[in-house]
């Protein structure tokens, strides 16, 4: 059985306060991590702060919210592998819708920064994921293929099992409901089939994760209904306890 991952997307909130009593309540929540990994993404100026939080807690890795397609040099602004690296980052999203949509990331960059995060070693959660507007065509599928197609990149081909994808159907970020089962099922198959068909992962090294308001009373039905490898979850998480009882739901149920 493979360890499902959750992680707390805590986008753009918190302050040092927060962060320290959020993390605080995770750690001595004594989460039992033999089933689970599970990590936060706390905003960036915050990873520092966390990586002391987490002191020696091997159990909560962090994760980035962005990377930048450079490593080092004359970027002004930017995040780069090598500096998350250094301070024990694990993961780090790529592709969020958010980053989609704000700051206007396409394919071509984001396989620049697939690559930049496997390059120094960080586990990339590349996200996927339909507009309402492509969901209601019926072109959820189809817009996720478009979405993973440059996995069949010879740069990435053979590198595909350190990615986690993470499907996010962009209409149930934020809204409090998750996509129904049968479509979360639909899409799983469909992402599996067609990476499975086109690099030569296995089924077994594939992991996808879903996301789009995973919450305490949702969680269950999931967990028991889909083969999801783990959850990326953005509201939820900024509360801890709630964070927690999502996690223990899931121990309970694998
Ligand atoms: P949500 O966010 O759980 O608030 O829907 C998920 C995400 O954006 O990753």
């Amino acid at each position: 059985m493979k360890k499902k991952i959750v992680i707390g997307n805590w986008k753009l909130n918190g302050n040092k306060k927060t962060i320290k009593e959020n993390l605080l309540k995770i750690i001595n929540s004594n989460i039992n991590t033999k089933k689970c990994k599970i990590s936060i993404a706390p905003p960036i100026p915050y990873l520092y702060l966390s990586k002391y939080i987490l002191k020696n807690n091997k159990n909560i890795k962090l994760t980035s919210q962005n990377i930048d397609k450079n490593i080092k040099g004359a970027f002004t602004g930017e995040i780069s592998g090598e500096m998350l690296k250094d301070i024990n980052v694990k993961y780090v999203i790529i592709g969020h819708s958010e980053r989609r949509k704000y700051h206007l990331e396409k394919n071509k960059i984001i396989l620049k920064k697939l690559i930049s995060s496997i390059k120094t070693k960080l586990t990339p959660i590349l996200c996927i994921g339909e507009k309402k507007k492509n969901y209601i065509q019926k072109k959820s599928k189809q817009i996720c293929k478009k979405q993973i197609k440059f996995l069949k990149n010879k740069k990435i081909k053979n590198i595909i099992k350190k990615i986690i994808i993470a499907y996010e159907p962009i209409w149930a970020i934020g809204t409090g409901i998750s996509a129904d089962i049968n479509h979360i099922n639909d899409i799983y198959n469909t992402i599996k089939n067609y990476i499975i068909k086109k690099t030569n992962i296995t089924k077994k090294n594939l992991k996808i994760i879903y996301g789009g308001s995973v919450n305490k009373t949702n969680i269950l039905e999931i967990i028991q209904k889909t083969k999801i490898d783990g959850f990326l979850i953005g509201s939820s998480s900024l509360i801890p306890n709630e964070f927690i009882e999502i996690i223990n739901i899931i121990i309970n149920k694998i």
